[in-house]
């Protein structure tokens, strides 16, 4: 029996960060490239309702409070470790819950009837049904609104030797890049009458999605 299989899903997210959320924000920051990107496209009106789903230790919130102050922080995870760290970065600034992006209740947990701003940020590669994940994402943005998502990418433009090297090293925390994530999001888009902009970034090593719902 697989450790994945042994363990819930999140258990084994606890299991994988519980000592990693401690270096979490100085070592990702050379490697899951593209978050500050989609931060700066973010550009969310004043006051808006910024949801991110998988926050981590809430590395991005604290970012959007920084550049955006006017909005009203939202975030869930799955793992109470990330949470933790979570917590304790955000305090009373944000609105944390722990919840499965594959199934939740936003109205249940925080009590509104959708998001401005919905973000997945290097989280849809850890969730084994990334695809619902995205769908129910989708689901939050109010009219008007934006889901920004940014992941690895299909490393197309990278030397066999590292993709290989940089695969390896992604399995063992449980990552696969997500291949099918642009036609999935276009397909989202179409249902929603929305439009997407999707963007390749650094040889394919991320991928960056910005799907706008009409009003
Ligand atoms: C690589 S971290 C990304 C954290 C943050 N979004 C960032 O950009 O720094 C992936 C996060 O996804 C969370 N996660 C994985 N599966 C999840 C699920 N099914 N529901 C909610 N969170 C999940 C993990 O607990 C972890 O915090």
């Amino acid at each position: 029996m697989t450790v994945t299989n042994a363990l819930s899903h999140a258990d084994l997210m606890d299991r994988t960060y519980r000592h990693q959320r401690l270096i979490y924000d100085i070592t990702r920051r050379y490697y899951l490239l593209g978050r500050d990107r989609l931060l700066r496209d973010l550009a969310p009106p004043p006051g808006a309702r910024v949801l991110e789903i998988a926050c981590g230790t809430g590395r991005n919130l604290a970012r959007v409070k920084a550049l955006y102050p006017g909005c009203e922080l939202f975030g869930l995870d799955i793992s109470e470790e990330m949470l933790r760290s979570a917590r304790t970065k955000l305090g009373s600034q944000a609105r944390l819950v722990q919840a499965d992006a594959t199934d939740f209740d936003a109205n249940a947990l925080f009590g509104t009837d959708g998001f401005d701003r919905v973000v997945l940020s290097y989280s849809l590669s850890m969730i084994p049904d990334w695809q619902r994940a995205l769908r129910l994402a989708a689901a939050q943005v109010r009219p008007g609104g934006a889901l920004h998502v940014v992941d690895f990418g299909q490393q197309d433009g990278l030397p066999p030797w590292f993709r290989s090297l940089l695969n390896t090293w992604l399995a063992r925390f449980h990552v696969t890049p997500r291949t099918g994530l642009e036609a999935q999001l276009r397909e989202l888009a179409d249902q929603q009458n929305g439009t997407l902009r999707f963007e390749h970034l650094y040889r394919s090593y991320a991928q960056l999605g910005i799907l706008t719902r009409s009003n």
